[in-house]
C-alpha cells in the first residue's frame, strides 16, 4: 500500500511537493497554506520525507526509516 496523500484533507503529496518547490515553502509554511497534516497528523512524517527526498509515492515507513530519510542530505545538497 502506497502512502501518497494527506487523506484527511485529500491532498496528494505530488501536489504538495509541486507547490512547495514552486513557492519555496518549507514544511511549516506548506502546512499553514494548505492545512495538510492538520487533521490526524499521521501524514506529517511522510510529507516531511517527500519534501526532503522528492518522493511522493512512499511505502509505509517505520520510525527508523523516516528518521534515516530525514537525516540524509537533500538531492540538491549532495556534492557530485
Ligand atoms: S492524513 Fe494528513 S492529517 Fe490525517
Amino acid at each position: 500500500m502506497a502512502v501518497n496523500r494527506c487523506v484527511c484533507l485529500d491532498l496528494p503529496f505530488v501536489e504538495l511537493l509541486e507547490l512547495a518547490r514552486r513557492e519555496g515553502l518549507g514544511f511549516d509554511e506548506l502546512s499553514r497554506r494548505t492545512e495538510c497534516c492538520t487533521g490526524c497528523g499521521l501524514c506529517e512524517p511522510y510529507v516531511r520525507v517527500a519534501l526532503r527526498t522528492g518522493k511522493t509515492d512512499l511505502p509505509v515507513l517505520s520510525k527508523a526509516q523516516i528518521e534515516a530519510a530525514l537525516s540524509r542530505p537533500r538531492d540538491d545538497e549532495r556534492k557530485s
